[in-house]
């Protein structure tokens, strides 16, 4: 059959990633959809920068718009970022030039992930985004497909990798809050605004993202209540530990009689749980089904290589034509939910 064509905007850790594996796996990607995915066109801000793979045999576009609509893409991969402007305006333009997408793009999900999915529904597309929550951990697949025979009761979990190797790090090498945090910026860990990991906002997207799709409501990113790590003092992590407890930031998500109750902030969990265990850099998921019980999910949160192979788990379901809906089931189907924090009248 004919092969898949992909359009790449964002060249960074992500979309090279991606490009490396396409190359890489060419066969083996063949061999497993059927079909043989090339890469037509590509964008990125910066013509002239030095990228860790060849890109040279693709077409360059300076707009991501051009990739978005190329008559020779058939899958629009936004990996610009942002939860605006370009990935926003370009990942419409491909759904209304009649391309699905993939996105590794929580910020974008989180905040109008709603809209996207009801202009990519009513346009017969699809959009797919496993790499937007938990990297390269398959939880977006896992819930949507691998659990369909579940109600959701719970789902939570570390879902900050730099906030975990923050809080494990201040604990093993008995460092104040304020060295770790430096050293995780020079290690390049943190977001070029590192109030988004810090500040829970990141794990907070991703949350949002993980209720819609466990209880059938409409992403709600404001109803999550969000409180970073920046106030977790060294005294409190040895005090927990004293305890035979850990601090981690803990993303909770369960419907109560109250409402829909979304909770991102620092926790004491016990130090011997899988939680309780988890490495600094890494996640954890957890979703709780009242059939299945209890699934673990762990691993890489975030990179290159754990990211993009979540990205093509994406591009490998669409070329093997599995069309799902964005959060599982039709978006027009979807509930606005009772935040849990609004009393009930
Ligand atoms: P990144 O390394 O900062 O790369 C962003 C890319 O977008 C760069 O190639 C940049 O161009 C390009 N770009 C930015 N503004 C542009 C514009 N206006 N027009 C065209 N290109 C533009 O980002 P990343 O880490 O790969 O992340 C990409 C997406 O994946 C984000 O949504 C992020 O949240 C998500 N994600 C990342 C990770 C991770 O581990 N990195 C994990 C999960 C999800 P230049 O290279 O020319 O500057
Ligand atoms: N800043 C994020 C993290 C990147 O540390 O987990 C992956 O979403």
């Amino acid at each position: 059959s004919s092969p898949l064509r992909l359009g790449i905007a964002g060249l960074g850790t992500v979309g090279i990633g991606v490009i490396k594996i396409v190359q890489k796996h060419a066969g083996l990607l063949a061999k497993r959809t059927g079909r043989e995915i090339t890469i037509t066109a590509v964008s990125a801000r910066d013509r002239m920068k030095n990228r860790d793979a060849d890109i040279s045999a693709y077409r360059w576009e300076d707009d991501p718009m051009a990739v978005a609509m190329a008559d020779d893409v058939d899958l629009y991969v936004e990996l610009v970022g942002g939860d605006n402007g370009i990935a926003s305006d370009s990942i419409k333009a491909a759904l209304r030039a009649g391309k699905d997408v993939v996105t590794a793009n929580k910020a974008l999900l989180a905040m109008h992930g709603q809209e996207l999915a009801e202009l990519a529904e009513s346009l017969g597309r699809v959009i797919r985004f496993e790499a937007a929550v938990a990297g390269g951990i398959p939880v977006i697949k896992t819930m949507t497909e691998s659990l369909a025979g579940n109600s959701t009761t719970r789902v939570m979990g570390v879902m900050n990798g730099t906030c975990n190797y923050i809080l494990t790090r201040m604990e093993s090498a008995g460092l104040p809050y304020e060295a770790v945090f430096e050293e995780a910026r020079q290690l390049g860990y943190l977001e070029a605004d590192p109030n988004l990991d810090v500040g829970g906002i990141d794990a907070g997207h991703k949350l949002a993202i993980l209720s819609s799709i466990a209880f059938g409501t409409r992403v709600n990113f404001d109803a999550v209540e969000i409180e970073g790590i920046e106030r977790v003092s060294i005294d409190d992590i040895n005090r927990a530990s004293d305890m035979g407890y850990r601090i981690k930031l803990l993303g909770i998500a369960q419907m109560t009689p109250r409402g829909l109750e979304q909770r991102m902030s620092p926790c004491l969990v016990p130090a011997d749980s899988p939680l309780g265990q988890l490495a600094g850099g890494t996640n954890m998921i957890v979703v709780e089904g009242d059939s299945v019980g209890q699934i673990v999910l762990r691993g890489a949160g975030a990179g290159e290589g754990p990211t993009a192979s979540a990205v093509m788990s994406d591009i490998v379901d669409i070329a093997r034509g599995i069309r799902l809906p964005v959060f599982g089931q039709p978006a027009t189907g979807l509930k606005p939910a009772q935040p849990a924090r609004t009393a009930v009248p």
